[in-house]
């Protein structure tokens, strides 16, 4: 028997999410980065993402006044510096610094990357609009970086390697044990076993 829902007040529930780094600056002054939740993967072509920023973060009004940011997706490694910089401000801190992580330049961008990241996507943004809590930042993905150990053989992208982080209300989750694949519902049973043991 199926159980009645409870009905809350309408909150922002969606789980789980990503917990990325940001990272931003103006050309000559130091760069900064900035832990983000809200963020998101909005269109294939062109490729864009958002990203949704409070007002008060320092980072908001360098990516508002370069139109740039880079979004640098966090594996296990990065996982303290991704809390740290999503709990003190570059007001106060050279986050780049006090984490020990490597600006890492992206031609055409005056924000650096992060080194230690395994993947970055570096974004143009397109519009900024006002929703309330949060300015929603649309950007068009413009350079996109991979670490080599990431790289296989077909030229794919080995994800398991990167030991993503996922972030589910307050707490951090390592992505755990693969369990399908796009369309494995549907696949014919000699490519499902195939598929299947090459995930495991
Ligand atoms: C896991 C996590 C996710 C966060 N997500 C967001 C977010 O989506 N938007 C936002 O404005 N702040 C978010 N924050 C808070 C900012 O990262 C935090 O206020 C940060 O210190 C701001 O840095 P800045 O002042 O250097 O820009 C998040 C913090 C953490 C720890």
């Amino acid at each position: 028997m199926t159980q009645a829902f409870v009905s809350l007040k309408p909150g922002t529930l969606l789980a789980p999410v990503p917990a990325v780094m940001v990272s931003c600056g103006r050309a000559g002054e130091k760069p900064n980065i900035v832990t983000i939740a809200w963020a998101g993967t909005v269109n294939s072509d062109p490729p864009m993402c958002s990203v949704s920023i409070r007002k008060s973060r320092y980072s908001h009004d360098i990516i508002r006044d370069t139109g740039e940011f880079i979004i640098n997706l966090c594996g296990e490694d990065l996982l303290q510096a991704t809390d740290f910089c999503g709990v003190k401000s570059g007001r106060d801190v050279d986050k780049f610094s006090a984490c020990g992580l490597t600006p890492a330049a992206v031609e055409g961008f005056a924000a650096p990357a992060v080194g230690e990241s395994p993947l970055y996507l570096a974004c143009r943004v397109k519009s900024v609009q006002e929703l309330g809590s949060h300015d929603l930042f649309l950007g068009e993905i413009q350079r996109v970086g991979v670490k080599e150990e990431l790289m296989s053989a077909d030229g794919g992208i080995d994800f398991s390697k990167a030991r993503l982080v996922a972030y589910n209300h307050g707490t951090y989750y390592q992505l755990g044990r693969a369990l399908g694949f796009f369309g494995y519902s549907v696949a014919a049973p000699d490519v499902l076993k195939r598929r299947m043991e090459k995930l495991k």
